[in-house]
């Protein structure tokens, strides 16, 4: 629910809404998310970026501009209507007319055609599912993909939010995987796909949301689907 006030959207980790709280307007031009990490950012680079993308949980707009460089359009998507409010603002004017938001729940069928996308990108995100829904997510992604189209997405492994005072922020719902066990799910997630994995650790990182700040420490899996 958005607070009128603030434009806040209030978690709801019970329904599967995981924002954070964070007053997106009041936070600077760089991603309350973190650095742009290179693995992905060398993926996005090196990856067939072309025709109509979706940026799923799109957030404040991490990898947005890159995407968005080389795509014909980008959708990008988000359950927080203030995040993608700031998305629109970082997005240089001259990218702007390739972009699209939209407001949506990824927990929800998504809006959008079957194979309606050449590829679907979501990063910092899916882990935090809990596994039936991860896998009815990533159904509806695997419906709106081209049968050719490409996937490129992360999850976060083993992951610790550390207060100042060392206490941890835990994620109610949220499974947190081993690395290993993730490797296992995401391996017969991705058996009928052409897939590259690589795996890497996240150096401990400052989050600083409106009300809080913590140190974020993970392992992640990155995968992009491929095809000849
Ligand atoms: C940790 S942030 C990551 C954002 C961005 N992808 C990045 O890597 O910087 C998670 C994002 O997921 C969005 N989100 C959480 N639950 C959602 C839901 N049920 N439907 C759509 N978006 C959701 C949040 O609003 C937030 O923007």
């Amino acid at each position: 629910m958005i607070n009128d006030a603030h434009a806040i959207m209030k978690p709801n980790e019970k329904q599967n809404i995981f924002t954070d709280d964070v007053d997106y307007a009041s936070t600077p031009d760089d991603s309350v998310w973190g650095a742009e990490d290179k693995a992905t950012n060398d993926l996005l680079q090196s990856a067939n970026i072309t025709g109509k993308w979706l940026n799923l949980c799109a957030g404040d707009g991490r990898f947005n501009n890159r995407l968005l460089i080389r795509a014909d359009q980008v959708i990008a998507a988000d359950i927080d209507e203030s995040a993608l409010r700031k998305l629109i603002r970082i997005t240089p004017k001259k990218l702007k007319n390739k972009l699209v938001t939209k407001e949506m729940n990824v927990a929800k069928r998504f809006t959008f055609e079957d194979g309606a996308f050449d590829g679907v990108f979501c990063v910092g995100t899916l882990h935090l599912f809990p596994k039936q829904i991860f896998k009815n997510i990533f159904g509806e992604i695997e419906r709106v993909l081209k049968h050719d189209g490409q996937i490129i997405m992360d999850f976060a492994t083993d992951i610790k939010r550390t207060y100042p005072d060392g206490s941890l922020w835990i994620v109610e719902n949220e499974p947190n995987y081993t690395l290993n066990e993730a490797l296992s799910f995401l391996k017969v997630i991705f058996k009928n796909y052409k897939f590259n994995i690589v795996t890497n650790k996240v150096e401990p990182e400052k989050v600083k949301l409106n009300n809080r700040e913590y140190v974020f420490t993970s392992n992640y899996i990155l995968i992009n689907t491929f095809t000849d």
